[in-house]
């Protein structure tokens, strides 16, 4: 399968797809690299294995529809057949999700702590155990169908850093699990349900 995978920071979740993608059984390659920012190790990661990359920041665009209009024709440029948003900043509108199935990763065990902060806002809640959770994006935030999650503990002296880290670990290795098996068995969704197998048409 054709992937094109979005990003906004380090790029450490694509890193593992590129990695992963080398081994030809995979059964799914990264085609493209988008990002809505420039100069992020995310984009450097791209081009050092040699994948296309592209970048639409939206204070380049008049307004939010001209910005998704173009990030989503330049995304179906590239024919793919999964987007994985992977720590990309930006919720994705319409032309996008109407046009090729969006994974999505958080770093919390979805519904708690949704949004830009989730490993702060569990840490300062004082939760005893967080996780990763890996979904289908629509168009609201981090309120997609569940594909998968796994817990994470936190440890009594964690920072942000310790425990983001300690989570994006696990993040990584469900990211690259989920996408190869969608690539390779296909999924249904029904409702809230994501099923993996039994591709859907
Ligand atoms: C990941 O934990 C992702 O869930 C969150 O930001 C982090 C991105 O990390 N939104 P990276 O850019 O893949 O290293």
């Amino acid at each position: 399968g054709r992937l094109v995978v979005l990003v906004s920071g380090s790029g450490t979740n694509l890193q593992a797809l590129l990695d992963a993608s080398a081994d030809p059984s995979y059964g799914a390659q990264v085609v493209a690299v988008g990002a809505d920012r420039e100069g992020i190790e995310g984009l450097a990661r791209a081009s050092r294995s040699g994948v296309p990359t592209f970048v639409h920041k939206l204070g380049d665009y008049p307004s939010r529809q001209e910005w998704d209009a173009a990030i989503a024709e330049e995304i179906a440029s590239y024919k793919p057949d999964l987007v994985v948003s992977a720590g990309f900043m930006k919720i994705l509108g319409a032309p996008t999700l109407d046009a090729v199935p969006v994974l999505n990763t958080h770093p919390a065990l979805l519904p708690s702590f949704p949004g830009a902060h989730g490993v702060r806002d569990a840490l300062a809640h004082g939760v005893k155990v967080t996780g990763c959770t890996v979904m289908l994006a629509d168009a609201g935030v981090d309120t997609g169908p569940i594909v998968a999650q796994e817990a994470v503990p936190v440890l009594p002296d964690d920072d942000e850093a310790e425990l983001h880290e300690r989570i994006k670990t696990v993040e990584r290795r469900l990211l690259v699990d989920i996408v190869g098996r969608l690539a390779r068995e296909g999924w249904t969704v029904s409702g809230r349900i994501v099923r993996i197998g039994n591709p859907s048409g």
